[in-house]
């Protein structure tokens, strides 16, 4: 299965902050929005990436995470000219895909829970159709929401809708077979003019091709596209790191524990980062084990 990560779009509800910098560059606590993003396609199994960015933006991320060798995966970058929505990214991706199953990432999202990467595992071994996720919110309205019948089973989608049907959003994470290429390209622009991942979602379902798991509230998800939930989700992170005298999303120690990289490899990114606490653990964690 290849991933890919969508970093692109202005960035408007963040107006200043992003008028010059990508909104998937700028911190979570410790590190760069787009590295939680990255650690979740590797939790998954996933090695092949492909960041879409604007091509204002696109530079940045080479300039942050280069081809990938460093952490034993793969990196590739594509420019999505305008924010069309989120099912382009299947089109810009195409030539990316090729004839593999794809997960999407909004570069946005953040997930975390000890139960996740089992989630992530069995998600990323699909074989047909399409795997999302349901988590309950209190707002519904600012997200797409899935409505499920009495047994579970999901019987309608809808983007931002102004009645919801149910509290369960849609997080940015989705993951599905290769027929999503041609399930994209059919879907019309929205009233927002946007061609909707909803709709995508909606295509699987009516091919009665589409897994809903409902995420539980011992796992976290964070849509960090406001003010308030950037600093909530780095006052989170801050506390969860603390307590548990670890730290979420680091990409290189994930790699070094999928042994993608040596002991030495990773002693070597540390380095690179040693006036940084963050380097600093990333050193324990080499001479721990
Ligand atoms: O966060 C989950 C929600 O994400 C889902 O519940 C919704 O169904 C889905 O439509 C999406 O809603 P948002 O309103 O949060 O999407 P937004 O326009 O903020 O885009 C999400 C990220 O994707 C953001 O970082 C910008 C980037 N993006 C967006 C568009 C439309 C792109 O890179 N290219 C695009 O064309």
């Amino acid at each position: 299965m290849k991933g890919i990560i969508l970093a692109g779009g202005y960035g408007t509800r963040l107006y200043p902050i992003t008028k010059s910098i990508s909104k998937n560059i700028l911190p979570i606590y410790d590190k760069p929005t787009v590295y939680y993003t990255i650690s979740i396609l590797m939790l998954a199994g996933i090695k092949d990436m492909l960041i879409i960015s604007t091509p204002y933006d696109i530079l940045s991320y080479q300039r942050l995470l280069g081809d990938g060798s460093q952490l034993g995966i793969h990196f590739v970058y594509k420019i999505q000219k305008s924010p069309r929505g989120l099912a382009d990214a299947f089109i810009v991706g195409e030539d990316f895909i090729g004839n593999d199953s794809v997960a999407l990432i909004l570069g946005d999202n953040i997930i975390y829970g000890e139960a996740f990467p089992s989630i992530l595992c069995e998600a990323a071994g699909l074989k047909e159709g399409a795997t999302i996720f349901g988590y309950y919110v209190d707002n519904p309205i600012a997200y797409g929401v899935v409505e499920f019948d009495k047994y579970g089973n999901a019987i309608s989608l809808e983007e931002k809708p102004k009645i919801p049907k149910s509290n369960y959003a849609v997080p940015g994470l989705y993951f599905y077979d290769n027929k999503v290429i041609k399930i994209a390209k059919n879907v019309k622009p929205s009233a927002r003019g946007e061609i909707e991942i909803t709709e995508v979602n909606k295509a699987y379902l009516e091919l009665g091709q589409l897994q809903v798991k409902i995420l539980s509230d011992n796992i976290l998800w964070i849509d960090t596209g406001t003010y308030d939930s950037l600093l909530d989700a780095s006052s989170l992170i801050r506390s969860i790191q603390k307590e548990k005298s670890s730290c979420i999303g680091a990409v290189e120690q994930i790699a070094y524990e999928k042994g993608y990289i040596n002991k030495k490899q990773l002693l070597d990114l540390a380095e690179s980062m040693s006036k940084s606490g963050y380097g600093a653990y990333l050193k324990s964690i080499a001479e721990r084990g």
